[in-house]
């Protein structure tokens, strides 16, 4: 198992890695949107510690470093060099004082107990192996009365976008994504996330969701966006033969659905939240 897990993280390093440059550029910045709505959810103050793992480059680490201002202070962590490397090129360039961010397993943190006000994670705890390691991390480095906020995709898709899904079968008929976690675990539903918070000890849980539209200008746009997310994935596994032709049919439907502002596509996100 532990090798099992090993292998999945290095993977996981890799990809993120990769997509480092790219992450969450190219049309609509939907992390950045939602990291922020996340700091807003967990209800961030002047003066606090926030620990944000899996912090990527930064979608919520910027807003949360403005809030918790001169007194506070806010660590980022990430498995992936690339990543932290770049927010930190960020943070320098925006000469901030009160945040860093560092390269750390979520599932391995390196701090004192009772240290933090918050520990954040957007679009994070579905890539942990052993989430329960993580989150007992989390409870560990929370002071008393501190919270755990975080989000995931809701199981809920765009109805315009269900061909995406089928065409990817076609294509990739014995693709499966294999996250690693246990199967029985909900990430991608109200049900499943209060469960998973309530079995870790959390108290007082919270959670809300969110559909949000989002423009893309055309369809170079909208394929451009895949890659630069975990989508890469899917696109690296379909051969290389077969990529034109991949690409030609999604430009077809997208055609159809582009509207005098562009194409619309709806996200739908779960925030979760609980207290020690
Ligand atoms: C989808 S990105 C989200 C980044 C950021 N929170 C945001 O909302 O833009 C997921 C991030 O989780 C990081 N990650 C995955 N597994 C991790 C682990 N075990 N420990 C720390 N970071 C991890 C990845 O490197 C990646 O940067």
């Amino acid at each position: 198992m532990g090798d099992k897990n090993t292998e999945i993280k290095k993977d996981i390093t890799d990809l993120f890695d990769r997509v480092s440059s790219v992450f969450d550029d190219n049309g609509p910045r939907f992390f950045k949107y939602f990291g922020e709505e996340l700091v807003k959810f967990a209800d961030i103050k002047y003066g606090e510690k926030v620990l944000d793992v899996a912090s990527g480059k930064g979608a919520s680490l910027f807003l949360s470093a403005k809030k918790v201002g001169e007194k506070g202070n806010v660590i980022g962590i990430d498995i992936s060099k690339g990543m932290v490397d770049k927010t930190n090129l960020e943070i320098k360039h925006k000469c901030i004082e009160n945040a860093q961010s560092i390269v750390m397993d979520a599932e391995n943190l390196d701090f004192a107990s009772e240290y933090f006000n918050h520990v954040l994670c957007g679009f994070g705890v579905f890539f942990f192996p052993d989430y329960k390691i993580a989150f007992k991390e989390f409870m560990r480095v929370l002071k008393h009365g501190g919270k755990f906020s975080f989000t995931t995709f809701l199981r809920k898709k765009d109805e315009n976008f269900i061909w995406l899904d089928e065409l990817v079968e076609e294509y990739l008929p014995e693709y499966e994504e294999d996250c690693g976690y246990e199967e029985t675990v909900e990430f991608d539903t109200e049900e499943g996330l209060y469960k998973i918070l309530k079995e870790s000890n959390f108290k007082n849980i919270k959670i809300e969701k969110e559909e949000k539209i989002f423009i893309y200008k055309d369809e170079q746009e909208w394929w451009d966006k895949l890659y630069t997310h975990g989508y890469v994935t899917i696109l690296d596994a379909i051969p290389l033969d077969k990529i034109e032709e991949f690409k030609l049919k999604v430009f077809e439907k997208l055609k159809v659905l582009k509207k005098e502002n562009g194409i619309e596509n709806s996200m739908y996100v779960l925030y979760a939240k609980g207290e020690k």
